[in-house]
């Protein structure tokens, strides 16, 4: 039997919908949201990402602001930004796009956002408060993975979830999120042993290894939810020559068929990212200025 499949694009929708909604409430107390976004240098993939968070931003009835420092950007320079931002009340946001020029310690700069406005969830103090069970700014990817498990099974406590990936944006997050919510989780990685088995006990599984359809249909306990976070481009020959397709860490064509929901790739949780960002944003505005946050798009 074929499992349901979880559109990322339509319940990023949702997310941005609500989003959008407590934006327009958060105007009649005169709070507008605002997020700061720096990109340091040309880096292409980063320029495109940039811009259309610069949209959904726009989109959202939120203020956007979006600053491009060219790649020779000393980093006291940038580290002046951050601190201008810091400093900013109508900024409720701010986002360094990674990675930054390799004569930058990307640590040191995230570290330097005020950790209220951190909005990628990246800085220290807000890693700390996940791992602790306190109100943090959550990673927006491992955010969207576990609002969209919460909107398809409801309750995750007592479940089994096994998390593939131990990388410091998806992996661990992903991880504190599902133990959060009282599952039992488990971390594999390129050294487990005997991965498969380790995988077939999940009734959960979030994949985010960056490998190419690594995750088997015979590693799947049938009925289980599968959660694809990769995005790899391989080649395409059947499109023609050079041409390439995006695929997840999952095999989808054969999981499918043994899983009970799955995510797509394209489409499934890449939607989900970009809402949970405008979501943080919303809720570091609220925090900001005393206000409600909106229910259910923060842990
Ligand atoms: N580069 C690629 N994805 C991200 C992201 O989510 N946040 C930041 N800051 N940089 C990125």
């Amino acid at each position: 039997m074929s499992a349901i499949i979880l559109n990322g694009k339509s319940f990023g929708a949702r997310l941005r919908e609500r989003v959008a909604e407590h934006v327009a409430g958060l105007k009649t107390e005169g709070v507008v949201p605002g997020l700061a976004v720096v990109l340091v240098g040309e880096d292409p993939a980063s320029q495109i990402y940039v811009r259309n968070k610069g949209i959904a931003v726009k989109e959202a009835g939120m203020n956007g602001w979006e600053y491009r420092m060219p790649a020779e950007t000393s980093e006291a320079d940038l580290l002046a930004k951050v601190e201008e931002l810091n400093n900013d009340p109508a900024v409720h946001g701010i986002l360094v796009q990674l990675p930054l020029p390799k004569h930058m310690d990307d640590t040191k700069v995230i570290n330097a956002i005020a950790p209220e406005k951190d909005v990628d969830g990246f800085h220290i103090l807000n890693v700390g408060k996940l791992a602790t069970g306190q109100k943090a700014m959550v990673s927006c990817t491992p955010l969207g993975c576990l609002l969209l498990l919460r909107d398809h099974l409801g309750d995750l406590s007592g479940k089994e979830a096994v998390v593939i990936g131990r990388s410091n944006i998806v992996g661990k997050p992903m991880a504190q999120l599902l133990l959060g919510e009282s599952c039992t989780v488990t971390i594999a990685h390129s050294r487990t042993k005997d991965i498969a088995e380790v995988v077939r006990r999940a009734d959960i599984v979030v994949a985010a290894v960056g490998r190419p359809m690594m995750v088997q249909a015979d590693w799947i306990k049938p009925g289980a939810t599968v959660i694809d976070v990769g995005i790899n481009r391989i080649p395409a020959p059947e499109k023609g020559e050079g041409k390439t397709r995006v695929v997840g860490d999952v095999d989808f064509e054969s999981v499918v068929e043994v899983a009970g929901a799955i995510t797509p790739v394209p489409g499934g949780v890449g939607p989900l990212t970009i809402a949970c960002l405008l979501a943080n944003t919303v809720t570091a505005a609220c925090r900001a200025h005393g206000l409600p946050e909106p229910e259910g798009l923060a842990v």
